[in-house]
């Protein structure tokens, strides 16, 4: 049976600044979705990560279908009207245009969508991160499909032997679908090589040289790519199809103990490292740290299980300490150098008119200034 597993997510409202959605909001979208999805929809599972909503959606519409993705952005309307009603901070903020034209790429929710025959068991992992970029997910899908030091599997299954291909985009530009596509092993050195650039250079999905089955799908979308200026972080979602031809669950899991820097933080503006949560969990320190869920499903017929928490077993608490030291770490040194992103993410923020303003005080020693009288210093 072929079956399209979709999510779509969007920020449209939160409480306390970005921590998040309230559960009026939240409770708000599961009616909207059970009440319109049903005859379209197999199963829904809707959740939250930081002040982000993601509407995970079985069916048989296939990628990119007007149907889903209206579904999801009239639930997000519905949701922005009571967030508006609340008084939530940032009601409707993922929504950048006013009327729906058919699909949400591009329209400021993110999406992660993949059509496939389903296994006699399909496991899965639905992964959802807040206050960071899609580029966050690069290094735990190198590490996962094409590193042997965390995927035993690459040399142990003999489905997996043949290594993965790695599609991926140049986020930059913004003109249309610029990709790549590289395999795995032949070509890590030239995968690493964009990877190491995850603002620009973003792993959008992953498939089995074996058999060609699709592995993963990552939402890419950049809202400032979008809106041409700040106006939140993209917060990206992903999803992992594990076991048999693909990694086992655990191998996907294990980058995430690393706790790596990404982009993100307060203010979408800062280096912290990814810290993985439990399902449903807010923001706090610093608009962050950074954090990533994971949701483990089984799915037959597109009918899910419930969701399991793979972040909440004990063995994270140690992660998360760790990570909370690293971050606290990073912290230390404010704006300075690499705690900050570097300009080209910058150039998104008020930072640009300070800039502009200061440079027109600055002059060359020795040459005659300019006779123009100065500007005064914004404050
Ligand atoms: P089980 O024997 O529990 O199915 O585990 C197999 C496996 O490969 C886990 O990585
Ligand atoms: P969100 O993108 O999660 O709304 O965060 C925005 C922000 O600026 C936090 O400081
Ligand atoms: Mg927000
Ligand atoms: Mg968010």
């Amino acid at each position: 049976m072929k079956i399209t597993l979709s999510v779509i997510k969007a920020d449209i409202g939160s409480i306390g600044g970005h921590i998040a959605p309230s559960r009026r909001l939240l409770e708000t979208v599961r009616e909207y979705i059970a009440k319109n999805g049903s005859g379209l929809l197999t199963d829904n599972y809707i959740s939250h990560t930081g002040d982000d909503i993601a509407i995970l959606m079985t069916h048989g519409q296939g990628v990119g279908s007007p149907r889903i993705h209206k579904l999801a952005w009239d639930a997000f309307l519905a949701g922005t009207q009571v967030a508006k009603e609340q008084g939530l901070y940032g009601a409707g903020q993922d929504l950048l245009k006013d009327s729906f034209s058919g699909n949400v790429k591009g329209m400021g929710p993110a999406v992660a969508e993949m059509e496939f025959e389903e296994r006699p068991n399909e496991p899965f992992l639905f992964f959802a991160a807040d206050k960071t970029d899609p580029g966050a997910y690069n290094l735990p899908l190198y590490l996962a499909f094409a590193d042997v030091m965390n995927t035993p599997g690459l040399i142990l299954s003999p489905n997996m032997a043949q290594g993965f291909r790695f599609v991926v985009m140049d986020v930059n530009h913004t003109e249309g679908d610029r990709v790549i596509e590289l395999v795995a092993p032949e070509q890590i050195y030239d995968l690493a090589a964009l990877l190491r650039d995850p603002e620009r250079y973003v792993v959008e999905s992953v498939w089995s040289r074996a058999t060609g089955e699709q592995a993963a799908a990552v939402a890419t979308s950049r809202l400032h790519n979008i809106a041409g200026k700040y106006t939140g972080k993209d917060d990206p979602v992903m999803l992992v199809r594990v076991q048999m031809n693909f990694p086992a669950t655990g191998e996907v899991l294990a980058p995430y103990a690393h706790g790596h820097f990404v982009a993100g933080g307060m203010r979408g503006s800062h280096q912290l490292p990814l810290m993985p949560v439990a399902l449903n969990s807010g923001i706090s320190y610093f608009d962050g740290p950074p954090i990533v869920s994971c949701a483990a499903f089984a799915e037959h017929n597109g009918r899910l299980t419930e969701a399991l928490d793979a972040f909440a077993h004990p063995f994270w608490n140690t992660v998360r300490d760790r990570v909370a030291e690293k971050t606290l770490e990073m912290r230390r040194q404010g704006f300075f150098g690499a705690a900050m992103l570097p300009m080209g993410e910058l150039e998104y923020t008020g930072i640009m008119e300070k800039l502009k303003a200061l440079d027109s005080h600055f002059t060359v020693r020795g040459e005659t200034p300019a006779s123009a009288p100065r500007q005064v210093l914004a404050r």
